[in-house]
């Protein structure tokens, strides 16, 4: 037998060994909590997603404390509002007064150096679920632009430290900027969702943000989950127009567009592990097919390897608890 001159086992012998040339740290620094916000006083659990709630402001303040204890350094909102703030256009998202907006001042408020993001879209708020103003059937990109703008403004006031526009209208980086800017935002900064798929593994985020299932489809505005190339033209719009941040979404089935988008850009880099992902994994895990607290801590350590700085995910507290150990 000839042994070859290389053994990699010799540096996976011991523990300090592996530790000495571990390449990725999976640390709090980078998890970023998503949280549902609805107009109840009790916290409602999300069948499709063990674990989390949709939550009164209340109830939000005290899971940003539990962040802040942990060393979670950011959350990101949605609102579910009630059926009857729903009309055509989605325009409750940008009232003042809304649950999103509300619960963004009572969290920079109890917790300031908690980093808040509100997600900017309308499909929590439309009567039809899709995220925009619906014109002959089809999602009217520019009108929604307008709207998106109205939305930034309200999320500026509001006090949130960073806009996410989630709606893949072409453009909506740029006018979010301009607008920000025009009224003394310049200092709130844009996460886009730049190469956002037109995913089956949004499932259980419908469920939870009461999205209504409408008509049709989104492949009109979302990305073809077939198409890699795509999404560095996407990201490069969104650098051209002004992004801070830019994500890839859904995570683990797109872990070489996260790979690619890391070769193309300098920008930090998001990845949404959805709602689907959780689910799958909090499904398997309750069937007693995987080791849940090794496969939470694979599954996030794998998304940083892939090459993101930070990542969207109902896992944050029990992973920061996991890493906290
Ligand atoms: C749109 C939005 C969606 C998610 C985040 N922002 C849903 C969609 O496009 O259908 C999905 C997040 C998840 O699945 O966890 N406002």
């Amino acid at each position: 037998m000839q042994f070859p001159e290389y053994r990699p086992r010799r540096l996976r012998r011991t523990e300090s060994l592996r530790r000495l040339v571990r390449e990725t740290h999976l640390t709090v620094d980078g998890l970023i909590y998503p949280m549902f916000i609805h107009s109840g006083k009790e916290a409602r659990p999300i069948p499709s997603l063990p674990g989390q709630s949709q939550l009164s402001v209340e109830g939000a303040v005290k899971e940003a404390e539990e962040c802040m204890r942990l060393g979670v350094p950011a959350v990101i909102l949605f609102g579910v509002p009630p059926e009857e703030k729903k009309d055509a256009v989605g325009s409750y998202a940008w009232n003042d007064e809304g649950l999103v907006q509300h619960a963004c001042r009572a969290i920079k408020k109890a917790t300031p150096d908690l980093t808040v993001i509100l997600d900017a879209c309308f499909d929590e708020y439309t009567s039809h679920g899709h995220c925009g103003v619906v014109l002959e059937g089809d999602v009217d990109n520019d009108a929604t632009l307008e709207n998106l703008a109205r939305l930034a403004l309200s999320y500026g006031r509001a006090g949130c430290d960073v806009v996410a526009p989630s709606g893949m209208m072409d453009g909506q980086v740029g006018m979010i900027r301009e607008a920000l800017d025009e009224e003394g935002f310049a200092e709130t900064a844009i996460l886009a969702y730049s190469a956002k798929y037109a995913s089956c593994f949004y499932g259980p985020f419908r469920e939870a943000a009461g999205t209504a299932s409408g008509f049709g489809h989104r492949r009109g505005y979302q990305m073809d989950p077939a198409n890699g190339h795509e999404a560095v033209r996407e990201v490069a719009l969104d650098v051209g127009e002004g992004a801070d941040i830019v994500m890839v979404k859904p995570a683990l089935a797109y872990l070489d567009v996260i790979a690619r988008l890391r070769e193309e850009t300098d920008l930090p880099i998001a990845a949404y592990n959805v709602s689907g992902e959780y689910a799958m994994l909090k499904a398997a895990a309750e069937r007693g097919w995987i080791d849940h607290d090794r496969a939470v801590l694979e599954t996030l350590l794998s998304i940083r390897r892939a090459g993101a700085d930070m990542i969207l995910t109902y896992h944050a507290l029990e992973a920061a608890r996991l890493l906290g150990r």
